[in-house]
């Protein structure tokens, strides 16, 4: 279903996404060797509860954790486990928030310890990447004008776009229409328009793009082996341009 939200809604999804972009930048600290993704995800689980929202990833579709946390060559839906996470690791942590039915969705990648250029270098292209697309979701550009953004400048720097998973539009429930894919051609595709409400989420790889699904059905990874990288930001599109709900500090 896709829904026009109201300025007082988006208001709602602004509170929400405040306590998400909150909870990323305390996790700045918090993410270090020897800690577990479970560790990660107990964390933010209860910072959730501590702000009186939800953590609306729990019992989606049987998913049962708050948070996503994919490593290295995870792409996305990563099972917090007792995994221990090591120096040069690359981590990402996806998560949900609904306060008072608001809801937003964020996932940022964390650099454990010191990493290499290579990660480094990919952590960067990729962050640039969901800006770049991130520009792109002004009333009268077209869905393809965001894909198109993102594809070509990940490209350009010799990287893969995942065709698997995309952007998506958010509220009232986690996944609704319209489909944000990540690569795509511009002026193409249906027309973005005032209220609309969506995330832009690339995950970028440094090889190719086909994925490789574990026996759990829920952790991709990438099929050749190579790293992946993920931002992701809710927003909505108003005459003033995209405004980002789950904005961090610097
Ligand atoms: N936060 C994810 C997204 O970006 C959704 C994860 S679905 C879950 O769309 F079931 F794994 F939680
Ligand atoms: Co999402």
């Amino acid at each position: 279903m896709l829904t026009l939200k109201s300025p007082r809604e988006i208001d709602i999804m602004k509170t929400s996404g405040q306590i998400l972009a909150g909870i990323h930048e305390e996790l700045r600290d918090f993410i270090r060797p020897g800690i577990t993704t479970l560790d990660i995800d107990g964390f933010v689980h209860e910072r959730i509860e501590k702000a009186d929202a939800i953590a609306s990833q729990i019992g989606y579709e049987g998913y049962q954790h708050a948070t996503c946390t994919s490593v290295n060559d995870e792409i996305c839906h990563g099972i917090p486990s007792d995994r221990v996470l090591n120096e040069g690791d690359l981590v990402k942590v996806d998560f949900c928030v609904d306060y008072q039915g608001g809801i937003s969705d964020s996932c940022w990648s964390y650099a454990v310890g010191e990493v290499s250029d290579e990660v480094k270098d990919l952590m960067e292209v990729t962050k640039e990447a969901m800006y770049r697309g991130i520009e792109q979701a002004v009333v009268g550009n077209r869905i393809g004008d965001i894909g198109h953004a993102i594809q070509s400048f990940a490209e350009s720097r010799g990287y893969g776009v995942v065709r698997d998973f995309i952007g998506h539009g958010i509220g009232p429930s986690i996944h609704e229409e319209p489909a944000v894919p990540h690569y795509g051609q511009a002026g193409r595709g249906q027309r973005l328009r005032e209220g609309m409400t969506i995330t832009i989420e690339p995950m970028i790889t440094t090889g190719d793009w086909n994925i490789s699904l574990d026996e759990d059905g829920w952790t991709a990874r990438t099929a050749d082996g190579s790293l992946c990288a993920q931002y992701e930001h809710s927003l909505a599109i108003t005459k003033d341009g995209p405004v980002i709900t789950t904005l961090q500090k610097e």
